[in-house]
């Protein structure tokens, strides 16, 4: 992902798929073009790289102009295009390519042909890389396309976002403006993790996706993902990260206009956060932030062993159990904690005050995201 000024952006097209598209122009251009020496004609500003990387590809002779249309800069000026420079040459009798970057609405393509109209050429074709068939609004034949795409902004290979991203060899598609907030919550057994995201969601409108309760539902109500899941269960094996993440998915598509999502017990693993990762990219978001609940051992083994008393859980009752538990959190979560430090992620909140406080401090974090 990219940030130019404002806007976030995705990978979209590889430079490969583009070269590769560019080469098929060539060919196919080449081929309807024969012995004629034709004059490639790129508009500026963004057509600079299809064309160089055209003609550098261009098996036979040509030549090479640009004009460039006034008042073309910038992403809304597209409706008030006015006057196009720089055509000095004669073109009368000669083989015309326009060579454009992207075809969006067409209004400059009209330009093209208007200006075109007094042109005595022999033929007017139009190149175009990128084509966003949902945007076009005119009839003119456009004879060569690269690549479809659909009705949402690009930068890179020439585009630009207010003037930023025409460098970049590849790609970019927009990411749609999604205010998500991502928690991944953590704690070591004891912290109230469970309390606090109670609270939380409820502040925030956030869902809470605990993946114990996930796994419960999906083996409960026989889900194909659930039924999945139980067979290594029962195996005694381990569940596959996807098939966790697979479930997981299907909990955030069930709440697509969430305000965000609370993770609870997932991720374990760094290849199980990097996947988190990948589906909250495939939603076009992203994990904000782990927050981790700090407690001192002590404190949490009088707090479970407390517990332990009245909820009757075995796990709670004896304190090695407990200080065993509380070892295995923190050898399991280093290197989550690694993670997400190295990304600027990771909020250590401590944990030890009364309940108020303490979402009061999660709230302070969260707020500042
Ligand atoms: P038109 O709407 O076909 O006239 O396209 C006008 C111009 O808007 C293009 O030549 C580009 O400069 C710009 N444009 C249209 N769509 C995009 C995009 O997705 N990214 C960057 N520039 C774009
Ligand atoms: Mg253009």
């Amino acid at each position: 992902m990219i940030k130019l000024h404002d806007k976030y952006f995705k990978p979209f097209i590889s430079a490969q798929q583009i070269d590769d598209a560019l080469s098929r122009m060539v060919q196919e251009i080449a081929n309807d073009v024969g012995d004629d020496i034709p004059v490639f004609v790129g508009i500026l500003n963004g057509s600079f790289m299809v064309v160089s990387d055209f003609v550098k590809k261009y098996p036979k002779p040509c030549e090479v102009t640009f004009i460039k249309l006034a008042s073309y800069e910038g992403v809304k000026s597209s409706e008030d295009i006015q006057r196009l420079i720089g055509l000095t040459q004669d073109l009368t009798g000669r083989t015309v390519i326009i060579l454009e970057d992207i075809i969006d609405s067409g209004n400059t393509l009209a330009e093209v042909h208007r200006i075109f109209k007094n042109e005595k050429v022999k033929t007017l074709k139009i190149a175009t890389l990128f084509y966003k068939p949902e945007a076009y609004k005119k009839d003119f034949k456009l004879h060569y396309i690269g690549i479809k795409i659909p009705n949402k902004f690009i930068v890179g290979f020439g585009l630009d976002y207010d003037g930023l991203g025409r460098d970049i060899p590849e790609v970019y598609q927009i990411k749609e403006t999604q205010h998500m907030t991502n928690l991944v919550l953590f704690g070591p057994p004891g912290a109230g993790k469970g309390t606090q995201a109670e609270f939380l969601k409820e502040q925030y409108n956030l869902v809470h996706i605990s993946t114990g309760d996930v796994f419960r539902y999906n083996i409960k109500n026989e889900t194909a993902l659930g039924m999945l899941a139980k067979s290594y269960i029962d195996k005694g094996e381990l569940v596959p990260d996807q098939v966790t993440i697979d479930m997981l998915n299907a909990e955030v598509e069930k709440n697509a206009d969430a305000n965000g999502f609370i993770f609870d017990g997932f991720p374990r693993t760094n290849a199980q956060a990097e996947a988190l990762d990948k589906l909250m990219d495939s939603k076009d978001s992203q994990i904000n932030a782990m927050i981790a609940l700090e407690v001192d051992d002590e404190i949490l083994v009088e707090r479970l062993l407390k517990r332990g008393e009245t909820s009757g859980r075995a796990d709670d009752a004896d304190e090695s159990i407990i200080r065993n538990r509380i070892t295995e959190y923190y050898n399991k979560t280093a290197v989550l904690k690694e993670y997400y430090s190295a990304q600027d992620k990771y909020f250590g909140v401590d944990g030890v005050g009364s309940i108020e406080d303490i979402t009061k401090r999660l709230s302070a974090v969260i707020d500042s995201l």
